[in-house]
């Protein structure tokens, strides 16, 4: 089953590998000016946004070009997802060549399965409010409260490099990476 929203492509496929479907690219450039008044609810700026229903899944991710993240959106019952409606936001980012020699010198040990995709939780560390997507390669990740004591900006390590989570680092989900015959396949558990 396939479904369309405003913003991207939605493929949900309960119980089974979910495929990543061509979408339209919504990066976003300009924060500051562009995110002024968004939502802070849910993410924003994502090349592909996925819904599978709560607990363990599977996604196909084969089709993510580099530079590129889809955003995989579960419920659950964690209330460290109250700010996002109890929804937890995943990335899956896909790295440029920069961006992988930019991981291999700031990853935090053990967090990276592959070093092409950086996995992430879109909850900001500072209120839980939700992370958006930046289309700025050197920070691409950054709250989407934009006010003066938010507004927090991570690097491709998740890292926040500005704002109030400054020096702290995007949860990381726990999830399994594998590639097989060229397939990218992402299990959450
Ligand atoms: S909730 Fe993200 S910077 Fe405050």
């Amino acid at each position: 089953m396939h479904k369309m929203t405003r913003r991207q492509v939605i493929a949900m496929i309960p119980s089974s590998t979910v495929l990543l479907c061509p979408a339209i690219l919504n990066a976003q450039t300009n924060i500051d000016a562009d995110w002024a008044d968004i939502a802070t609810t849910a993410p924003i700026g994502e090349n592909y946004l996925i819904e599978v229903p709560a607990g363990p899944a599977e996604v196909d991710v084969t089709a993510l070009l580099p530079g590129e993240v889809t955003v995989i959106a579960r419920p659950t019952d964690d209330e460290t997802y109250g700010s996002t409606g109890m929804i937890q936001y995943i990335a899956v980012h896909r790295r440029t060549d920069e961006q992988i020699a930019f991981g291999a010198a700031n990853d935090r040990a053990g967090t990276v399965q592959n070093p092409a995709y950086f996995v992430a939780n879109l909850v900001c560390t500072h209120r839980g409010k939700a992370i958006g997507i930046t289309g700025n390669p050197d920070a691409p990740f950054a709250c989407t409260d934009r006010g003066d004591r938010h507004s927090s900006v991570y690097d491709a390590a998740g890292f926040g490099v500005s704002g109030a989570s400054e020096d702290e680092y995007l949860s990381i989900p726990d999830y399994t990476l594998t590639v097989t015959d060229g397939a990218v396949v992402i299990q959450l558990t």
